[in-house]
């Protein structure tokens, strides 16, 4: 077993050895990886690390000041908020495919990302906080694996931009990242968060992305996610999440008929999300967030619970 603190100490040495007096920049998500990344290279660099964050507008509820406050005020990152969300809205527009859905927002990120980097000058380095287990996914030490999803990571960039890749978590697990996370003094309100895919909310709100789906979807979602986290259940699983489906059915309210959308409630256990088991919520939790879902958010009518588990699904639903 060896010594976190020793690690982080000697990445220290190393991320500053590397980078010398150059500039380093990176794309943070409010994730726990790009955030250990980035808190880590600031010990060792300083504010010569620049840091963008994109509001891609398919974040959950109230994320982009959340997370901008944590990193502002607390951590005292040197980062730029870019609010982008009407451009990968845009992107979006009549985008039904998944795989499309994913190119189209990662394109449009390394659009916007490359327009801030130029403003930054002459950085040399990008900052990723890529982990092990996405170094095997994405298939760079195995050839001819099959594509299951193209992967948008935040920072996931072009080789066109001449970068030169700092990589400091490529060797870690998750929870050695939240380990190494809590020695850095990250809040825990960042280190406890679930895994978030890069497209966000476009990969949960299936069909074509709309403003008002999204509405519609991250109030479902603030909704699953407090009552299970009131329940302590939110730290035992790995992921948690709504899913709006493109199916309206009938219901009734009071004695109205309504035509309203579908939510559907995915929770997982895993190690490192290459495989998972769906997970066993109590039903206490499952009735009361149906309920609420239903009563606070005028438009959806039904909820419906994902008993899969990867394989042969998949975590996401697209
Ligand atoms: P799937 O849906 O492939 O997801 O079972 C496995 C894990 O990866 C997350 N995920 C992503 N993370 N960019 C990311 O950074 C992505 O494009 C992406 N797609 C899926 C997913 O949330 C789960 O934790």
């Amino acid at each position: 077993t060896w010594n976190l603190g020793d690690w982080v100490e000697e990445q220290v040495k190393q991320i500053s050895q590397t980078v010398g007096d150059g500039k380093v920049i990176s794309a943070l998500s409010g994730g726990v990886d790009s955030t250990v990344a980035a808190v880590l290279t600031q010990r060792a660099v300083g504010n010569r690390l620049y840091c963008v964050f994109v509001n891609t507008g398919l974040l959950r509820l109230d994320e982009a000041e959340n997370v901008l406050s944590v990193y502002r005020n607390e951590l005292k990152l040197n980062v730029r908020y870019v609010d982008a969300s009407e451009e990968f809205l845009k992107a979006l527009k009549g985008v039904t495919d998944p795989e499309e859905k994913r190119k189209a927002v990662g394109r449009t990120f390394i659009e916007v990302f490359e327009r801030e980097a130029e403003k930054v000058g002459d950085a040399k380095w990008l900052l990723q906080g890529t982990l092990y287990p996405d170094v095997i996914e994405s298939g760079r030490q195995g050839k001819g694996a099959s594509v299951i999803k193209t992967h948008h990571n935040v920072g996931g960039l072009p080789e066109e931009m001449k970068l030169k890749l700092i990589e400091p978590l490529k060797d870690l697990f998750k929870d050695e990242v939240r380990a190494i996370g809590s020695i850095l003094g990250i809040p825990r309100s960042i280190l406890r968060r679930h895994p978030f895919p890069g497209p966000g909310l476009s990969v949960r709100c299936l069909g074509e992305v709309t403003p008002e789906k999204l509405e519609l979807l991250r109030r479902a979602d603030a909704v699953f996610i407090e009552e299970l986290d009131v329940a302590g259940y939110y730290e035992k699983v790995w992921q948690a999440f709504c899913v709006l489906l493109p199916v309206r059915s009938v219901g009734v309210t009071g004695d109205e008929r309504t035509y309203g959308y579908t939510v559907a409630l995915r929770a997982v256990e895993s190690l490192d999300g290459m495989t998972a088991d769906w997970a066993y919520l109590d039903r206490e939790l499952l009735d009361k967030v149906a309920r609420r879902i239903c009563n606070e958010i005028p438009g959806i009518n039904r909820v419906v619970l994902d008993v899969t588990s990867k394989p042969p699904a998949t975590i996401e639903w697209e």
